[in-house]
């Protein structure tokens, strides 16, 4: 189901299971910034109409958003200072202007974001099986709510203009083919 036409960096996984306190602090961030950008989107003229559902996924996140909190408290690590990512701004720094094409731009770099969380998380859900079952589980739990917001942003920018959603999704594939094969050392999820 998932598009992507480059594979994670295998020095990805090893790198984010020796910092977990890190990698759930930016995950808690992560849920956060995916509530606020639901809710961005509803900005869109193109968008008015979808604007129930944005509230949904919006309403969903800040869930998400609250169990990584939970989580972190659980562990007694502070909640702490979010982690610019180099994957995240090299996509929005794509984003045209123009209510329609903002829009469709924003929508498909939305709809990465969560399919490659989507991908991260059932990662780390299989890799934290034997080590940290509570940690896996809950990563386990977040898959399929990700694969479907993923799912859900890429149809609503179809649904704006079909042709040109299919022409930007094969520009923002690439792009991302690009970007996620550049090495960082920083503990984050994207
Ligand atoms: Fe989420
Ligand atoms: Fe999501």
């Amino acid at each position: 189901m998932l598009l992507f036409r480059e594979k994670v960096l295998a020095g990805w996984l090893p790198k984010v299971l020796a910092n977990v306190p890190a990698l759930l602090v930016d995950h808690a961030h992560l849920e956060r910034k995916a509530a606020t950008s639901a809710l961005n989107l509803e900005k869109y003229r193109s968008l008015y109409s979808r604007v129930e559902e944005l509230n949904a996924i919006a309403i969903e996140e800040l869930q998400h958003f609250q169990l990584v909190l939970d989580l972190l408290k659980r562990r007694g690590i502070p909640f702490g200072q979010p982690c610019a990512s180099p994957w995240i701004s090299g996509l929005m720094k794509s984003v045209r202007g123009g209510d329609r094409f903002k829009a469709i731009d924003h929508l498909i770099c939305a709809g990465l974001i969560e399919g490659r969380s989507c991908e991260k998380f059932q990662f780390l859900a299989e890799a934290l099986q034997k080590t940290d079952p509570e940690l896996a589980s809950f990563y386990a739990s977040l898959v399929e709510s990700e694969g479907n917001h993923y799912a859900t942003y890429l149809l609503m920018a179809k649904a704006i203009d079909e042709e040109e959603a299919d022409r930007r999704l094969d520009f923002y594939l690439d792009l991302d083919a690009e970007l996620i094969v550049k090495p960082s050392v920083l503990p984050i999820l994207h």
